[in-house]
């Protein structure tokens, strides 16, 4: 029996996608090969490859100046790849720091340029985010860097920064393709996959043409987004089945109506979830209301020390992986695209059950 998983990442993947998976395990549509033992270089992956990119265009209406990535490393190593070729030494460069994530960005790239952190809801707990009149941005930044969606804390924002010429960085790692946005307000947007594209492996970059080609040549060559672009992300073996099953995920949002659908299932899932916690007493998320994340939902119980009770019964109800992140405690929910909205109904229904029982 599958369960409703709801981890933070690797999540979980549409099953009609595992389905479609497990049909063409063997065989990939007449090749005699699974996919995993193509060479990278053949023509049936390089339609693989050529048509997962189409997909991703049409999906998130990416305009012809921007280049698609597909690369290895995760977003961490985006945090890296970002400062090495947008700055330098001398460079300084904003950050937003709304969360674990955004800090774990701001560290690595202190580790090349100077960093301003322009603003910051520490304070508050990372409960918040910064309005903008609060931020302190630099006039000659080399890009502005915020992350999108919090996985954490449950932060999200629901607005895009206005940075005027400054290109304007995100870590979308935990919310790409649950709404339509407008990609041209951006310069770079990346991902790693394992939340709303496909499996871990695999990480993302969209980026304006413009700012490919200005690293300095010190920097290690598989960090340079200039080979990466001119090798059409085969510059050395990219993750393939990954790479082939996030294809799969877009054909699927494609049926499910684009990323306007999902929006809408997501709202759905999202708004059900935050009134259950709302509506008792016993639960509780400490998120400003603007500011909740419709992606990954953290919310405690009146009595931690029943956390463990409630894993076991959710675990017994087929409703996984929902033990909160160490730093933060309690429960964490996440939602994802794949995340039927039957899944939400059961933990809905599970927690009104153990309010009744144990509240
Ligand atoms: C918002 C965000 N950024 C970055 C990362 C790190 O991603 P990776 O493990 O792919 O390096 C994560 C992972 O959960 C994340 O949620």
């Amino acid at each position: 029996m599958r369960v409703f998983n709801f981890s933070a990442g690797p999540a979980m993947i549409p099953e009609e996608v595992l389905l479609q998976a497990r049909e063409e395990m063997t065989d990939w549509r007449g090749s005699g090969m699974s996919v995993m033992e193509m060479s990278h270089r053949g023509k049936e992956f390089m339609s693989i490859a050529e048509e997962a990119e189409k997909d991703l265009r049409d999906l998130m209406s990416i305009p012809d100046n921007y280049k698609v990535l597909f690369l290895q490393g995760g977003a961490s190593t985006q945090f890296a790849m970002v400062p090495l070729n947008l700055a330098n030494k001398n460079s300084t460069i904003d950050y937003i720091n709304t969360g674990s994530w955004s800090k774990k960005a701001i560290s690595e790239a202190k580790r090349w340029c100077k960093v301003n952190v322009a603003a910051s809801s520490e304070s508050s707990n990372f409960t918040t985010i910064p309005a903008m009149d609060q931020w302190n941005l630099t006039k000659d930044a080399a890009f502005v860097h915020y992350t999108p969606n919090e996985t954490i804390g449950g932060v999200e924002f629901n607005w895009v920064p206005e940075v005027g010429d400054v290109p304007l960085v995100a870590d979308m790692s935990s919310n790409i393709l649950s709404r339509p946005i407008d990609v041209s307000q951006y310069g770079i947007i990346y991902a790693g996959a394992q939340k709303n594209i496909g499996p871990s492996g695999l990480t993302v970059a969209i980026i304006r043409e413009d700012l490919i080609g200005k690293a300095d040549s010190s920097i290690p060559v598989i960090m340079d987004y200039k080979i990466h672009m001119e090798a059409d992300s085969m510059y050395n073996t990219p993750p393939t089945y990954a790479w082939y099953i996030a294809g799969l995920v877009f054909k699927w949002l494609k049926d499910k109506g684009g990323l306007a659908g999902m929006a809408e299932i997501n709202r759905r899932k999202a708004e059900k979830l935050y009134a259950a916690i709302d509506d008792s007493d016993f639960y509780a998320n400490p998120v400003d209301v603007p500011c909740r994340s419709r992606m990954n939902v953290p919310f405690t119980l009146a009595d931690a020390e029943l956390d463990s009770v409630f894993l076991a019964g959710a675990k017994e109800a087929g409703l996984v992986t929902l033990k909160g992140h160490r730093s933060v405690g309690g429960m964490r929910a996440s939602i994802y695209n794949a995340m039927p909205e039957a899944g939400i109904e059961a933990l809905v229904q599970f927690m009104a059950e153990f309010e009744r029982t144990h509240g």
